[in-house]
């Protein structure tokens, strides 16, 4: 079996399938486009979900990348030797080309032939959908492992919360999928003991979905237009197996860090296991968001309220291990050169990502002594000798201030933390994100429907108009669009005034009216960039890109959907206009029949 780096596993897998006549695209963003299901990409298959559902991917067919992900929902079990809040996913695509026969081959080729992985045959194991009333027993992918000389002892059919595949939010393309297992070596923990159980001796390291069906908000299952193939092998996982290694953070991808900590602490990792794999893990998946183009910064809501826990938790286990908040720049240039020639972005954007840190490690400073302040007026009023749950988790939401740091002072004033209370009130919260990761709204990119359609094709119109009106200067900041509204950020030092609104407004009703035909072309992304296509965001393109036109108006480098002409669109109202962050003005609108 081959002994990998990560660099080498990223090498091996984008060479096997380039050979098999997939081309390389480049990682999304870090954060969704056009989808208000999530506050970051979840898997590989995430931004490629309009051309699951069947719109043309301009660099064909059969696609590989490597995507940045982010699953928060665990972000509490960190700290052990598996659990990671960031994680680069691997996968293939078959947009509408092969189905299971070749995807099987080709997994299959990939893990056991000695020019690749070369696992040794039985050390793997593999899972098919057993079926049920929503959709049949996936006996063509059991056959087909079979046929590779699969033995029955390691194929197992499972039921579908194993082996069935959506997003989170549980609407869009889906459809079955083959699991495949290492087998780690170690004994059984019982008799029945199979690839469903998380003991620990059988290891997920690839996924192979066949998307077929699209699930409805109701539950349908209906058959998408194309059969596609969607796979996903985590990175990290799959390094940490082929190696033999106890936990993710044994790899190499954490080597570098893992040095810079002890250097700096002076203490080893080993003694200090916990701090070093919370600090390590997020400040890995802090650095990735502050180096996405999208610059979210740390807040109370969404996405930067995620950063903010995590920069602050990060910054709370330096102090435990005797560094501090000072140290967190120190520490993501470690992590920026270890990706920087992955991920361009995150050297692009370096001035940025140490800059926030610099500014959050400030602000948390600040709220250890506003959350002591409240601390003492908490106990003052006390008429016990019991701190409730709900003023540490006070204390510990509003002030990001540690319930260990609670506890520490309580004891300084002879005092105790009802810690069963505060975990209760921790639990609630901890189901709020949960919701969050699992996808808590309507619409997004999995909803193709005509009405979200409409407001993407408005998104473009509304940017050229900006741009009209204030100067080129203008770029569109986020764009979240469901089938009901638009919801569209961009830089401007003030308030729109009555006058700039009802001006914008006839601006972009003028050109719907004017039954502009919306055309589509596709050319290399230097020839885009020679006509003055607008792309928002450069590092993700691949050589070959979609540009809209709408006549001369507006060109920008997208996706797609749109609509065909202007006059679909219906009227547009701007509904508000309020600040979104410093510099940037957000706009809500409806299109209106
Ligand atoms: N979409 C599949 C996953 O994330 C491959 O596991």
């Amino acid at each position: 079996m081959k002994q990998l780096t990560s660099k080498e596993l990223r090498e091996f897998y984008f060479d096997f399938f380039k050979k098999h006549n997939h081309a390389l695209i480049p990682s999304a963003s870090i954060v969704p486009e056009n989808d208000p299901t999530v506050l970051f990409t979840t898997a590989g298959m995430h931004p490629l979900v309009p051309y699951l559902l069947g719109e043309k991917h301009p660099e064909g067919k059969r696609l590989c990348d490597v995507q940045k992900c982010i699953r928060t929902s665990d972000i509490d079990e960190v700290g052990d030797a598996s659990h990671l809040t960031f994680f680069e996913m691997l996968g293939n695509w078959s947009l509408g080309d092969y189905f299971k026969e070749e995807a099987i081959n080709l997994s299959y080729e990939f893990l056991t032939s000695p020019e690749y992985l070369n696992i040794p045959k039985e050390k793997l194991y593999f899972t098919c959908f057993g079926g049920d009333e929503t959709a049949p027993k996936d006996e063509e992918s059991y056959k087909i492992w079979q046929s590779l000389g699969v033995d029955e002892s390691h194929l197992f059919y499972l039921p579908k919360k194993n082996n069935f595949w959506i997003l989170g939010s549980g609407i869009g393309p889906c459809g079955p999928d083959t699991e495949m297992f290492y087998d780690t070596g170690k004994e059984k923990c019982c008799e029945e003991c199979n690839p469903a159980c998380d003991c620990g001796k059988y290891l997920e390291i690839w996924n192979d979905v066949f998307m077929e069906y699209y699930c409805d908000e109701a539950g349908n299952l209906t058959k998408l237009k194309q059969q596609n193939v969607d796979t996903g092998m985590g990175l990290e996982r799959t390094i940490t197996v082929l190696n033999g290694y106890e936990s993710v953070y044994d790899t190499d991808i954490f080597c570098n860090l893992k040095n810079k900590l002890e250097e700096l602490s002076g203490l080893k990792y080993i003694d200090n296991k916990k701090s070093f794999r919370i600090i390590m893990d997020h400040m890995r998946t802090s650095t990735f968001i502050l180096g996405d183009d999208h610059q979210i910064v740390p807040s109370n809501i969404g996405a930067g309220y995620v950063l903010r826990r995590l920069i602050r938790r990060a910054i709370r286990h330096l102090r435990k291990i005797g560094l501090s908040e000072n140290n967190l720049v120190d520490l993501a240039n470690v992590i920026i050169n270890d990706y920087k020639n992955v991920y361009h972005e995150l050297e692009k954007n370096q001035d940025f990502i140490k800059t926030e840190l610099e500014k959050e490690g400030i602000k948390f400073g600040k709220t250890i002594k506003d959350g002591e302040k409240l601390f003492y007026k908490v106990i003052k009023h006390l008429d016990s000798n019991v701190i409730s749950g709900e003023d540490a988790f006070k204390l510990f939401d509003t002030f990001g201030f540690p319930l260990e740091m609670t506890e520490e002072l309580a004891k300084e004033n002879n005092l105790i933390v009802d810690v069963k209370g505060f975990e209760e009130k921790f639990k609630e919260h901890q189901e709020k994100s949960r919701t969050i990761d699992a996808g808590s709204f309507k619409g997004g990119l999995a909803d193709n429907s005509i009405e979200s359609t409409k407001y993407h094709t408005l998104a473009h119109i509304l940017l050229a108009s900006l741009q009209k009106m204030y100067g080129e200067n203008i770029i569109q900041k986020g764009c979240n669009i469901t089938p009901e509204r638009i919801r569209f950020d961009f830089n401007l030092d003030h308030k729109m005034s009555e006058e700039e609104k009802l001006e914008l407004t006839n601006m972009v009703n003028a050109v719907i009216e004017k039954n502009i035909p919306v055309v589509m072309e596709e050319m290399s992304y230097e020839d885009a960039k020679k006509n003055n296509a607008h792309g928002t965001f450069e590092d993700k393109y691949g050589s070959i890109v979609k540009v809209y036109s709408i006549g001369d108006y507006s060109k920008e480098i997208c996706g797609g959907p749109h609509v065909k002409n202007t006059n679909e669109l219906g009227k547009f109202k701007i509904v508000k206009e309020e600040s979104s962050a410093a510099g940037v003005r957000r706009i809500k609108g409806v299109l209106e029949k």
